[in-house]
């Protein structure tokens, strides 16, 4: 097998998303591995699940830089020194900035949980049930400068039951997140190496 594309991954909380993604590079023929792990947050718990992993993972703090230029360089200079080749966002609660994507193009994936292009943006699982939606979902897809606008790689469907509340949709819906995204990596992943 060529070389495994080396994935870093932006987190921002749990983490429950980057644990998918590490646990299925550990499969023998997947095409990419966890190769460091970054989070805008200090206090983030997937930061320790990931060094448990044995996957290499630092905050960087986002109130210890001017502003965020300075974040999004020290983001990338990290990612560098890693080797990254693809950035993998990961509930990383943070809009990034034009340039940093433009860095990044073609090489950055996000998952958000809603079919989009419908309900972009926070609080999803909330307004699917406001909006008496029949069907939600999740999508990974390329960031691109617009917010959650990027061109889709992968979608699951969840239907929406009479009984839900936010909570119980959320569970559902991030079952299949954690189905999705490392079949999309692994999709891209491949790509980068044909
Ligand atoms: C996931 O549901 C992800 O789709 C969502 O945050 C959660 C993070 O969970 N992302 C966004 O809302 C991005 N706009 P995790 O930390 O357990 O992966």
């Amino acid at each position: 097998m060529t070389s495994r594309v080396r994935a870093g991954v932006l987190i921002s909380g749990r983490g429950s998303n980057m644990t998918a993604l590490i646990d299925a590079a550990r499969g023998a023929d997947f095409p990419a591995r966890v190769a460091l792990v970054l989070s805008d947050k200090p206090e983030a718990a997937g930061l320790a699940t990931a060094r448990a992993a044995g996957v290499a993972a630092q905050a960087l703090p986002y109130r210890d830089y001017a502003g965020k230029p300075a974040f999004e360089a020290a983001m990338t200079a990290a990612l560098e020194a890693a080797g990254v080749e693809i950035v993998c966002l990961a509930g990383f609660m943070r809009i990034l900035s034009a340039d940093f994507v433009e860095r990044w193009r073609g090489r950055i994936l996000n998952i958000h949980p809603s079919l989009l292009p419908d309900l972009k943006g926070l609080h999803t699982h909330e307004r699917a049930l406001a909006e008496a939606r029949a069907e939600h979902g999740c999508t990974v897809h390329f960031v691109t400068a617009d917010l959650d606008a990027g061109p889709i790689v992968a979608q699951a469907r969840v239907a929406v039951r009479p009984d839900d509340d936010a909570d119980r949709l959320a569970a559902r819906v991030l079952v299949e997140e954690h189905r999705i995204y490392p079949k999309a990596l692994a999709t891209v992943a491949r790509a980068l190496r044909l």
